[in-house]
């Protein structure tokens, strides 16, 4: 468990707190995905019920009845789990079962999961709201939804049926949202070992390389620190730049090109996630330099808008505005900066969000908006900044010079009432400390 188990109890007694006695929250784990014939991915347990259990097996489901007693003990926290199989556990490693559950991960009361159809009608009678996210785990969808309807069908003769499902987003990812000292804890070191990282993949990078050898630096000293990808690594030399979710990762380095590095470790669940860009000859040419510049003021302006009590839309105004008025400089766009930013027309260059929510999951969960309006950043939330400019190849009306130059650079930044705290300051991103480093 990344937690101690206080941690986890704390979490669940909130989520409860905020579902209130008539509802009822469901919560499954992940299962596991088949890579080819016989071996499967990695598992990866899904973050929502990593949150609140802490169990790292796939197929099983959290379920939270506030005030629910049974046999004259309290039994709000249950858990379905997979059953105990001296065979399977031989070929694929050791199962908690029912017992470990309780005894190890704090559940009040644990079924195998098999029960799960049979003990959810009694689980869900009485309750007025269900609190899980439909859609998300078909499987699971159809067994809920059922017992819904038989609790309806049996209804006339006593226990009220649940009239409304309620997505997980206003209750659960309100508390992802707002990170623990413990979460923060766990995510600095994440972005410190991903920054040593990228460090490294600016040691590494010479022409003639192709860009997985620099990958595979990267990734390595994740592994080495106890942690994996927290997302498919994007490595692109030259106008690779300029594909925003890039995976092949597999062409030559060139001498005169520029890097883009967007690679975050994950550890115990919690993901880092960073870019930056440099020359793979160490030194930024001209134009490279030009555009990097204004790429790296609205990173550093943006940044400081992650204020308490500051629109969580302000930084994406103050990167665009930048990077707009950057554009007009060098003369990618011309006229007004008000005027092309109300027509958009900074979006040829410059076409993503300046950042989004970062913990569990890279595009963490949590509103943006409450009643149609941007909300106000609090302390403990986490979140990326990210501008960047992306000149096509060919791109009409632009000088040769700029063309295929794609440039972002990212980092992740948590709200504290003391201002913004940056966690990923560990791999430079100054034209000069770049230069420095890689000489
Ligand atoms: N690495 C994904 C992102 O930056 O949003
Ligand atoms: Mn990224
Ligand atoms: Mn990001």
């Amino acid at each position: 468990m990344a937690f101690d188990r206080k941690e986890y109890a704390r979490r669940r007694a909130e989520l409860m707190k905020r579902i209130g006695a008539d509802g009822v929250a469901i919560v499954p784990a992940a299962h596991e995905a088949v890579r080819a014939r016989d071996t499967h991915y990695k598992f990866r347990q899904d973050s929502d019920f990593a949150y609140l259990s802490g169990f790292p097996e796939p197929d099983a489901v959290a379920v939270l009845a506030p005030g629910r007693r049974t046999g004259g003990h309290k039994s709000e926290f249950v858990l379905f789990v997979r059953d105990r199989d001296p065979a399977r556990e031989i070929w694929d490693g050791r199962r908690a079962g029912t017992e470990g559950a309780v005894r190890d991960y704090g559940a009040d009361e644990a079924f195998t999961v098999d029960a799960f159809e049979e003990q959810l009608q009694p689980l869900l009678a009485g309750r007025a709201r269900v609190h899980y996210t439909m859609g998300e785990h078909s499987a699971w969808d159809a067994k809920i939804a059922a017992a819904v309807r038989e609790i309806r069908e049996v209804s006339r003769r006593g226990a009220a049926a649940p009239t409304d499902f309620v997505a997980l987003e206003t209750s659960l990812h309100e508390m992802r949202l707002k990170k623990s000292p413990a979460e923060l804890k766990l995510l600095a070191k994440a972005c410190a070992v991903s920054a040593e990282a990228h460090v490294l993949a600016m040691r590494t990078a010479r022409p003639g390389l192709r860009e997985w050898q620099v990958g595979a630096e990267i990734e390595a000293h994740f592994l080495r620190n106890g942690m994996e990808p927290g997302y498919g690594s994007i490595v692109g030399g030259g106008e690779n730049a300029c594909i925003l979710h890039y995976v092949d990762n597999g062409a030559l380095l060139r001498d005169g090109d520029l890097l883009l590095i967007d690679a975050g470790g994950e550890l115990h669940g919690y993901t880092a996630d960073i870019t930056r860009t440099f020359p793979v000859n160490g030194k930024f040419s001209k134009a490279q330099r030009a555009v990097y510049e204004i790429v790296l003021e609205a990173n550093k302006q943006a940044i400081r808008t992650l204020k308490v009590g500051e629109s969580v839309g302000r930084p994406h105004e103050v990167a665009t505005r930048i990077l707009t008025e950057g554009l007009v400089d060098l003369g990618l766009l011309k006229g007004s900066v008000k005027e092309l930013i109300k027509a958009g027309k900074q979006r040829q260059f410059y076409m993503h969000g300046t950042g989004h929510w970062l913990g569990m999951d890279v595009h963490d969960v949590g509103r943006y908006r409450l009643d149609g309006k941007y909300r106000r950043f609090e302390p403990g939330m986490v979140m990326t900044v990210e501008p960047g400019l992306y000149i096509a190849p060919g791109t009409k009306g632009v000088d040769e010079k700029y063309w295929g130059i794609g440039i972002r650079i990212e980092d992740d930044v948590v709200v504290t009432e003391d201002g913004p705290r940056v966690l990923t300051g560990g791999v430079p991103k100054d034209v000069g400390e770049i230069e420095k480093l890689m000489a």
